[in-house]
């Protein structure tokens, strides 16, 4: 499968701290890879740098076959890379559709409404979103259709990779099913998923494969149907290192004397 998004050697130093070094990843459309690794592998960094947040210190980035820079969110966006971050940066008072079309509201002189509320249905119907109306405020939602309406509303500028960032970490069981049911469904229409998670289990869900960040650097990438999950923790803890990690550290300690 030919990569929709590739990442070469990417780094990022904030001052003295290293969060990412020499990171590499490649995601196919139709494809779902999942990110994990511990707390302060890198893992926001590397969203933040996909989403123009965050410029690299050094590596490539290409996108749609052409190397890409990606300066800020609203490049990304124009580019074709959609984050839902974790907060997912709703607004609390504002209902389902004013939420998913804040800030790039459709008018025809006037706001339309007419207009923007199919489209909020359609999108939803789509997304076989569980959503009884879309006139109440997103306050009175539960975890689940939240984050739905959040990955909606990133699907309005029809991206081709969507990251999303921990989906189900505030969700309970019912919730986290939705969510990962709709995960299959943006993999089904085509998109490139990047799915950072914490959640083994939801990872095996619905994960094609597995990338493992380990101190900022890749520890791996697993195939999600053949990967045991001793070798998986042991990529995460580290009590394996792969040759790409055992290379580097190889190098530093050499560099150390
Ligand atoms: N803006 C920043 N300035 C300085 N250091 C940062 C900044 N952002 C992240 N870091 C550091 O980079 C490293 C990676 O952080 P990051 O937030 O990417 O980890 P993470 O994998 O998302 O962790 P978690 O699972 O806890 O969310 C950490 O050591 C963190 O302290
Ligand atoms: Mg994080």
């Amino acid at each position: 499968m030919s990569a929709i998004l590739s990442l070469r050697g990417i780094s990022k130093n904030f001052g003295a701290v290293a969060a990412l070094t020499d990171v590499s990843l490649d995601v196919a459309a139709g494809q779902v890879v999942a990110v994990v690794g511990d707390n302060g592998a890198g893992k926001s960094t590397l969203v933040k740098v996909l989403s123009g947040v965050h410029s690299p210190s050094a590596g490539t980035i290409t996108f749609a076959g052409a190397e890409v820079t990606i300066g800020s969110p609203a490049e990304a966006h124009t580019l074709g890379i959609a984050t839902v971050f974790q907060d997912l940066a709703l607004c609390e008072n504002l209902d389902v559709v004013e939420n998913l079309f804040l800030g790039r509201e459709l008018r025809r002189g006037r706001l339309d409404e007419v207009a923007m509320e199919t489209r909020s249905w359609e999108l939803l119907r789509e997304l076989s979103a569980k959503i009884p109306t879309v006139r109440i405020p997103v306050a009175s939602l539960s975890g689940g259709q939240r984050q739905t309406v959040a990955i909606a509303r990133s699907l309005l500028g029809d991206p081709k990779v969507i990251i999303l960032d921990e989906p189900t970490a505030a969700l309970g069981v019912e919730q986290t099913a939705e969510v990962l049911n709709l995960i299959e469904r943006l993999r089904d229409r085509g998109l490139g998923v990047i799915m950072i998670s914490h959640n083994m289990e939801d990872v095996r869900a619905v994960a094609d494969r597995i990338a493992v960040l380990r101190l900022g650097r890749d520890n791996g990438v697993f195939d999600a149907a053949e990967v045991s999950n001793e070798t998986l923790i042991a990529a995460i803890t580290g009590a394996t290192d792969n040759v790409v990690t055992r290379r580097a550290s190889r190098r530093e300690s050499k560099a150390d004397v």
